[in-house]
């Protein structure tokens, strides 16, 4: 997919690299209107398993860890050899990216099916919300989500590149990104944090302790898992295990998704000026809410 989207990008201009639906910004290499269009009427199960996070808040680290979680349930359900759907899913594993044809090739995956989405909660099929599916809600620092995109965008050539960060800066601020405002997604997703089937977790508290973050993750689930299991699950989830897996995981290209795995690495890029304009913008948007409260921003 990484390498279809780099060809197909080449013949597009840097406006060309992003359209609007619904008044949000996607790359036109991995998103369609027809795709969007296609998305509304998905049928939902209430046993799918879904991963919310925005884009660079680490949602390869968080789909590694539900993988083999749903992968270890698997193997205990008689008939079933581990989790087929880890590897089937691995064509599409977000759900508005690919062709319009895959939510009919969805309605054949064996239960339960592991979705992760970019998308704010407005933007998902309704299905979701009215089947009560569980989805796990993944949060990061907005100035860490911001520096991991700059990095990420100009190392992959199917997105739009900036030759300066403060460049950049000026889109991830001004809406200009894909996926939109990262502030406003979390505002917007806020809105939904109290509800019973979803549970949330930020980058950094994954980071001070993957063994409970895996173990809170594997309750909501529902998934029993034995202590072996457990280290199993935390010791393949580590940084550098998965960037040494990253070329069989994710391809020839795949080592770009681990770049650093750590906290705080905005404070190499923001000026104090960047820095103060982010924190109004937080304040404005999130200052109060159980969402800006739970990022320790
Ligand atoms: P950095 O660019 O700050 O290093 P996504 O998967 O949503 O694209 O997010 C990518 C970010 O998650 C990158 O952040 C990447 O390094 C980080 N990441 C990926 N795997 C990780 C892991 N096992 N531990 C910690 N961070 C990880």
């Amino acid at each position: 997919l990484l390498e279809n989207a780099a060809a197909a990008a080449s013949s597009l201009s840097h406006d060309q690299l992003l359209f609007l639906y619904n008044g949000i910004p996607y790359p036109t290499t991995f998103c369609s209107p027809e795709v969007f269009k296609a998305l509304e009427s998905f049928e939902a199960r209430s046993d799918d398993v879904i991963l919310a996070g925005y884009p660079k808040s680490g949602t390869n680290w968080l789909s590694q860890i539900l993988n083999d979680l749903i992968d270890i349930s698997q193997k205990k359900t008689p008939g079933r050899e581990g989790s087929a759907n880890a590897k089937e899913l691995a064509e599409f594993p977000y759900l508005e990216v690919g062709d319009a044809e895959k939510y009919e090739r969805m309605t054949k995956l064996p239960s339960p099916r592991f979705i992760v989405t970019h998308l704010r909660p407005e933007n998902l099929p309704k299905s979701i919300f009215k089947n009560k599916v569980k989805i796990l809600l993944l949060i990061r620092n907005p100035k860490d989500v911001a520096t991991s995109s700059y990095h990420f965008s100009n190392s992959m050539a199917s997105l739009p590149s900036y030759e300066t960060w403060d460049d950049f800066f000026t889109n991830f601020t001004t809406k200009k990104v894909p996926w939109g405002c990262y502030l406003e997604y979390l505002s917007e997703w806020n809105k939904y944090i109290d509800k019973e089937n979803i549970m949330t977790v930020t980058y950094e508290e994954v980071k001070e302790n993957r063994a409970l973050s895996v173990k809170n993750i594997a309750a909501f689930f529902g998934i029993p898992l034995t202590e072996e299991e457990l280290q199993l699950v935390v010791e393949r989830s580590s940084f550098q295990s998965m960037k040494k897996n990253s070329e069989k995981t994710h391809g020839p290209m795949g080592n770009i998704f681990f770049r650093k795995g750590g906290v705080s690495d905005w404070k190499n890029l923001f000026s104090e000026d960047q820095n103060k304009k982010m924190d109004k913008v937080f304040e404005e948007l999130l200052g109060g809410t159980k969402i800006g409260k739970k990022l320790k921003y």
